[in-house]
């Protein structure tokens, strides 16, 4: 055996190990499936020697009656088998379909716990392929595939040992294909596999092609891309044409090479079988036996080896499940969380280095105090660094450096669903769910009444646009909040972060997409609630800062500002270049 070989000898192995858990629970069904194949088998194999017995006693020697006997048996022992097989395949697919229930179970909720980061590098279309066609790949190896080997073992055992005992010259004759067929089968095998993962790698690849092309499709349009695109899915789709037509040769080599096999296995058969009848050492019956057989005795063989690659492609599926399911959350909670000495929602980052990717700094030595009730803004040029700073703050991403406290205690410290109870945040990108108005802003939080939400709705000044919706607040609204416009889905996120009694209130760009008019009473209500309340408030535009006890102003990944408005004006330096951009357009111009 080869080195690759042994390599994937163990992979399998460790797979196994990591698969056949989901399988115990189930063990009753197992075990009945196996039972059930055994009389399956048995029937099949009892039916050669039946009609040996039929020919050899009954017909050569004109007993009707026996014949008929023979012949009702014969009858009774198809149904048996049939009955057998029926149950069997029932039986393995309840398995399979059971397996395959906690696998996507265990698959999604680990999902779930992953971090930000690691979906940054994996594209969403993947993910999807893992929790779905995958596990179904999963469950081929786990039920048919498994159970289908059994039963091929089991008939080939059972056929073999039927030829030694009716005949043993003949029986090692008929063997003797066998070494020819495993040379096949191992040739044919060694010449799938790379096609299959060639398939695999196509499959994919048109996958997320197409996720993406689904995801962009309006830009797309818009930018008359549709035809740019379709030349590239041409590419990929050709690619996948030629991958599917690289295993079909193999097929088509294969599949001939064991029927020819099995034809001069027979015709041997016939010809030495033929010479054994005339010297007495065989009966015609048992020559008709022995070709049955030999047919039998193929099938299994050859569907051994294919399914041997339907299993390489289940393997493979596996492997990625079981990366998945490896694939430890890069942020999770410690062994032994600790609570803050004292909650008073001060924030601090201390000495904050932090990047998306290794060394690419996106925010260098920040240090930051945030007293317990402030209001303390943050401005900056697009690409500052603003919504990382606050996502580092609910440790949605690791520090590399440094340290960030909230309540006194470093985030690493916090139980995660502690901390992050502790923040009421609007994100940047309000993400929608499926479900009504009101339903996202409860997220399905049982200590959100359904009045806290319709008042929350109120006060981010969602009820007035919200009436003319069809069903009011319980509209349902699509997938990633389909029908409401930018500026409405910001106000449900403001609504959302309202209904939460949190502590401390973030708010990244929080009304960016707002009128001014609408922007002013959602301010108004947010400065009810911002009232002792710590807040990091980040804007873009300054008109929503004024009220703010200090403004930091991050350019470059660096604090390079902080102060209050006035100071900062005073200053004369980024923040009041941003400002007279933003007040005073001809006096900026004129400067510049
Ligand atoms: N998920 C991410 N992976 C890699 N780089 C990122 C990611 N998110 C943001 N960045 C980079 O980090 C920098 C700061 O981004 P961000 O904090 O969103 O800026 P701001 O909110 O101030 O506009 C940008 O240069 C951006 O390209
Ligand atoms: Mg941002």
């Amino acid at each position: 055996m080869t080195a690759p070989d042994l390599a994937t000898e163990r992979r399998d192995r460790r797979l196994l190990r990591r698969v056949l858990p989901y399988a115990r629970p189930y063990w009753r069904f197992i075990a009945l499936g196996v039972a059930l194949v055994l009389v399956a088998a048995g029937a099949q194999v009892a039916g050669p020697y039946l009609v040996r017995i039929a020919i050899d006693d009954h017909i050569a020697v004109g007993d009707a009656d026996g014949l008929f006997r023979i012949l009702g048996f014969y009858v009774g022992l198809l149904t048996v088998g049939f009955l057998a097989a029926y149950g069997q395949a029932w039986v393995v697919n309840l398995f399979g379909q059971r397996v395959m229930r906690d696998i996507r179970r265990d698959v999604f909720s680990h999902i779930q716990r992953l971090h930000a980061g690691w979906f940054d590098r994996n594209p969403i279309g993947r993910v999807v392929t893992r929790a779905t066609s995958d596990v179904d790949a999963l469950n081929e190896l786990l039920s048919s595939g498994v159970v289908m080997i059994i039963t091929d073992v089991v008939l080939l055992g059972g056929i073999m040992t039927a030829l030694l005992l009716m005949n043993w010259r003949l029986a090692l004759v008929t063997f003797g294909a066998v070494p020819a067929l495993f040379v096949a089968g191992w040739v044919f095998r060694r010449r799938i596999r790379p096609a299959f993962r060639r398939v695999r790698e196509a499959v994919a690849a048109v996958n997320s092609f197409i996720q993406e092309t689904l995801t962009g499709i309006e830009v797309l349009q818009l930018f008359r891309q549709q035809r740019r695109r379709a030349r590239e899915y041409r590419v990929l789709n050709r690619e996948h044409t030629g991958a599917h037509l690289d295993t079909v040769l193999c097929f088509s080599v294969f599949y001939p090479v064991v029927e020819m096999i099995t034809a001069v296995t027979i015709a041997v058969i016939v010809g030495y079988g033929g010479g054994a009848i005339g010297s007495g050492a065989l009966t015609v019956g048992a020559l008709v036996a022995f070709l049955m057989y030999s047919e039998m005795f193929f099938r299994p063989i050859r569907d051994l080896t294919e399914k041997f690659n339907i299993l390489q492609g289940a393997l493979a599926a596996s492997e990625r499940i079981v990366e998945l399911l490896s694939t430890e959350p890069g942020i999770r909670s410690p062994e032994n969380p600790r609570l803050p000495a004292r909650r008073d929602g001060s924030l601090t980052l201390n000495r904050v280095w932090f990047a998306y990717n290794d060394k690419d700094w996106v925010l260098e030595d920040i240090h930051l105090d945030v007293a317990p009730g402030e209001m303390v803004a943050v401005v900056g040029h697009t690409g500052a660094g603003k919504t990382t700073l606050a996502a580092l703050l609910l440790r949605l991403y690791e520090v590399q450096r440094g340290s960030v406290l909230v309540d006194g205690l470093d985030v690493r410290e916090w139980d995660l669903r502690t901390l992050r109870r502790q923040f009421s945040m609007v994100q940047q990108d309000v993400h929608l769910f499926s479900g009504s108005v009101l339903d996202n802003i409860r997220l399905g939080d049982p200590s959100i009444s359904e009045a806290d939400a319709r008042r929350a709705a109120e006060e981010a000044e969602i009820s007035a646009w919200a009436e003319r919706l069809p069903h009011g607040l319980d509209t349902r609204l699509g997938e990633r909040g389909a029908g409401l416009s930018q500026g409405q889905r910001q106000l449900v996120g403001i609504a959302r972060a309202m209904a939460r009694k949190s502590r401390i209130l973030v708010l990244d760009e929080a009304t960016s997409s707002v009128d001014t008019e609408t922007e002013r009473a959602v301010q108004t209500a947010l400065g009810r609630v911002l009232r002792n309340r710590t807040s990091l408030v980040i804007a873009h535009r300054l008109s929503t800062i004024r009220g703010a006890d200090r403004i930091v102003v991050l350019h470059h990944g660096r604090i390079r500002e902080v102060g209050s408005h006035h100071e900062l004006l005073a200053r004369g330096d980024i923040y009041s270049r941003l400002y007279e951009l933003q007040f005073e357009p001809e006096a900026a111009l004129a400067v510049g």
